[in-house]
């Protein structure tokens, strides 16, 4: 089939913005969006500029935005593109720089899994002689670590993570899902989890997370890595570290729940933010305009009836389900 692509170029040592360049090419069936882009580079334009390497879905170097979606295009079949879309555009990941086309500067990528400190930190580590015995998890009788250690470093997470598009700093998904490996890991002792758990409390750490669940639909090894932030959220309650808003705003919003039976917007606030004045501050106009608008319910409202099944309810999620 003959098929027009519709790439996304760009080189800022010319170019002031990207701009589109349609492509038009012959195909088989069972090619590929990586087979296609090679093609065009060999036969086509050789200046064009990607990145790849194993062509197996496996060294995640040619992860790339897909109609739209962060995919692997080695693993991406044209035709289901085709199927899909009607149309075939591709352009680089999102949220990190170009260096050229469709290759991306993955430094930032690389400095916040660096900065997770992504390996065993147990002091109690056995001596050289020991390792082959002692340092397998398998031993452990852990050897999942619930499918985190399948990352590839591809990247597409966080280029579809909605916080990191509006915060670079944040820590992103990827690096915190390697930080949730090494909470599994049965060599690593309580003191060494809880400083990684109070290194990520901070801005930019877990708690900045949405849960939007873009980082799990996007990911081709299907690390799940939201679902690894909240089972960080979760080791980090459990260890009594609450200080952050986002811990404040789970305790503060079950204890009203437990308490009035509903949500309580005019002392949610404060359950967040506490006392500190420069952050009441902060919500003092947000709150008077609730105010004015009638949104801000009576703060000494009566608790709702029945609230003992309530109760039990709640006993039986939190026994299933810690918060997170
Ligand atoms: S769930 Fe959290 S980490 Fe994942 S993409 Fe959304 S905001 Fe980013
Ligand atoms: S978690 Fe998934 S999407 Fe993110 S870098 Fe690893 S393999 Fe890629
Ligand atoms: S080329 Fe290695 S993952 Fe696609």
């Amino acid at each position: 089939m003959r098929l027009t692509f519709t790439i996304q170029r760009f080189n800022p040592e010319v170019d002031s913005t990207p701009y589109p360049q349609e492509v038009r090419l012959d195909v088989g069936r069972g090619t590929t969006v990586l087979d296609a882009l090679i093609r065009i580079k060999n036969e086509c334009d050789g200046s064009l500029a990607l990145r790849y390497s194993c062509r197996s879905a496996i060294c995640g170097s040619c992860a790339m935005t897909i109609n739209g979606s962060e995919k692997l295009a080695c693993r991406t079949s044209l035709r289901k593109e085709l199927e899909r879309h009607g149309h075939i555009a591709v352009a680089p990941l999102r949220n990190l720089p170009v260096i050229k086309d469709l290759v991306v500067d993955m430094a930032s990528f690389w400095k916040k899994i660096r900065d997770v400190h992504p390996w065993l930190a147990s002091k109690a580590r056995p001596s050289h002689e020991d390792v082959p015995a002692q340092m397998k998890a398998q031993d452990h009788g852990h050897p999942q670590f619930h499918n985190v250690d399948a990352c590839i470093m591809c990247g597409a997470c966080v280029a579809a993570c909605t916080v990191h598009e509006v915060s670079k700093g944040f820590v992103g998904p990827a690096a915190l899902a390697k930080a949730d490996r090494f909470l599994s890991d049965p060599r690593e002792s309580n003191a060494s989890i809880r400083a990684r758990l109070s290194a990520l409390q901070d801005e930019d750490g877990m708690w900045d997370c949405t849960r939007c669940n873009f980082c799990v639909e996007v990911c081709p090894k299907d690390v799940k890595p939201m679902e690894a932030i909240v089972r960080l959220r979760r080791a980090s309650l459990e260890r009594g570290l609450t200080m952050a808003g986002g811990a404040r705003h789970i305790l503060g919003f079950t204890e009203l729940v437990e308490q009035h039976g509903r949500l309580n917007e005019a002392i949610m606030p404060l359950k967040v933010v506490g006392f500190a004045p420069r952050r009441l501050r902060d919500i003092l106009p947000l709150a008077i305009n609730m105010l004015l608008k009638g949104k801000i319910p009576n703060p000494f409202g009566h608790a709702l009836p029945g609230l003992s099944h309530l109760h039990a309810l709640i006993q039986r999620v939190r026994r299933a389900t810690p918060p997170g």
